[in-house]
């Protein structure tokens, strides 16, 4: 028996590593190490189910804990990496413990932006990316009346709607003049724009945050550049997050907008590969090099470099879908609509089922759907086949599109790939 394989990070994609290797046969002994002290579990719910009480840490755990010593992972939670030696092939732990492998996996995800502004170190200005985060969160929503949310992205929004839905007082302040911009073009901005508003949520875009002041060590209100102040006894900062690139860097591997990978999600070093919020790859889909921050990026990414660590070298080719939950609304992306020529849309705003579909070139390259799940579905089975839709039957609600779908993979036809 070898040394096996080391994973760092206990996220989405650092545990789906660890069972998808288990799942393709791999027999060598395989480490599994985190930061936080808790088994891997979802973040999805903990900026929606988790925040409103909805949902406890044991129905958001990935795995029972049994699951792994019944596959032989060996779990270090709260223990964290601070080097790798890549000659030795070996990593160091806080503890000073060494762990030798033959394979490693980065899976070191993402961490929060945080808001540079005097007063932002006061309590009550509060993030969230860890279930300890999360845990803080719907605790001060229990007590708090007027909540203040500083990003207008998709854990500002989720939760917008998760302190509104419990009754409270809600600001959103954006900087950029229209929300989550980073991840959806302009009409489902509108529509979620006027969602909170029709819900009761002042929603301020083009705001500029100058400083926060408190009063005995606890956040009272935030002002803003032209002068206007929102009062809050609790301010949530949910502006965006940057790659953990800092173990590869210093272990002298390339990195970009994340840690560099080829299509095999392969550093520079063969026996180091690297998955997940903190990887920068090329993307099938996409004109350029990106970095997805994604449940579906990182699962589907632990996948193929299980396989190819087992010993069935994989590229990676994975269609990138995403989704946020906002009250009853569902919006579900699939592809990367960046780059866009042309959009159109089928059912409308008003109904609150809504989809948009984006063309280059006259090829689909996105689908963002609203309470429209078939149309997610579908779209995501055009777009990973290749099969050509043309903006005006994409349009036209009477053409079939599950039908065309059907035909993917047929070789029937239309592929435009
Ligand atoms: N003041 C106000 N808004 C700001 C500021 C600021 N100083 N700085 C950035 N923003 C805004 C951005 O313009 C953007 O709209 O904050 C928003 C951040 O949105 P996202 O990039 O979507 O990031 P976030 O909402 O923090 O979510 C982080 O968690 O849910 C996952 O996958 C999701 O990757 C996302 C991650």
């Amino acid at each position: 028996m070898g040394a096996g394989t080391v994973i760092v990070g206990t996220g989405q994609a650092g545990f789906q590593a660890a069972a998808s290797l288990r799942a393709e046969g791999y027999a060598e002994p395989i480490t599994l190490i985190g930061e936080e002290s808790h088994i891997p579990y979802q973040r999805p719910p903990l900026s929606k189910e988790f925040a409103l009480g909805q949902q406890d840490f044991e129905s958001i755990q990935l795995r029972p804990q049994a699951f792994y010593q019944d596959h032989r992972i060996e779990l270090l939670a709260g223990q964290k990496v601070m080097a790798i030696d890549r000659v030795a092939r070996s990593v160091t732990l806080d503890s000073g413990r060494r762990i030798p492998y033959e394979k490693l996996v980065l899976a070191v995800g993402s961490r929060n932006r945080r808001l540079r502004v005097p007063g932002a170190e006061l309590d009550g200005v509060v993030y969230l990316r860890s279930l300890d985060e999360a845990m803080v969160i719907r605790d001060c929503l229990e007590i708090a009346g007027q909540v203040v949310i500083i990003g207008g992205g998709f854990i500002g929004l989720e939760l917008a709607a998760v302190a509104r839905t419990l009754g409270k007082t809600v600001t959103v302040l954006e900087a950029l003049p229209r929300l989550m911009s980073r991840a959806v073009p302009p009409v489902i901005s509108e529509f979620f724009q006027k969602l909170h508003t029709e819900k009761g949520v002042r929603v301020v875009c083009g705001a500029a945050v100058t400083k926060i002041d408190g009063s005995a060590g606890n956040v009272r209100n935030v002002a803003l550049s032209d002068g206007s102040r929102f009062p809050a006894d609790l301010m949530i900062v949910g502006i965006g997050v940057g790659p953990n690139v800092e173990l590869a860097r210093d272990a002298a591997l390339p990195v970009a907008n994340g840690i560099v990978v080829d299509e095999y999600l392969q550093t520079a070093d063969e026996n180091v590969f690297a998955i997940g919020d903190c990887v920068e790859f090329p993307c099938v889909f996409a004109s350029a090099r990106i970095r997805l921050e994604s449940v579906q990026n990182a699962a589907d990414q632990a996948q193929c470099v299980a396989a190819t660590i087992a010993g069935r070298r994989n590229a990676y080719k994975a269609l990138p879908w995403f989704w946020t939950d906002q009250y009853d609304v569902t919006l579900q992306m699939a592809g990367i609509s960046q780059g866009h020529d042309r959009v159109v849309t089928r059912g409308s705003a008003e109904t609150r089922k809504l989809s948009a579909f984006y063309f280059r070139e006259n090829r689909l390259i996105a689908i963002d759907s609203i309470n429209r799940p078939l149309d997610h579905m579908v779209g995501r089975k055009l777009m990973a086949a290749g099969v050509r839709v043309t903006p005006e039957e994409a349009a036209d609600e009477s053409f079939d599109l599950k039908k065309l779908a059907q035909t993917a993979g047929t070789g029937i036809i239309r592929s435009n790939r």
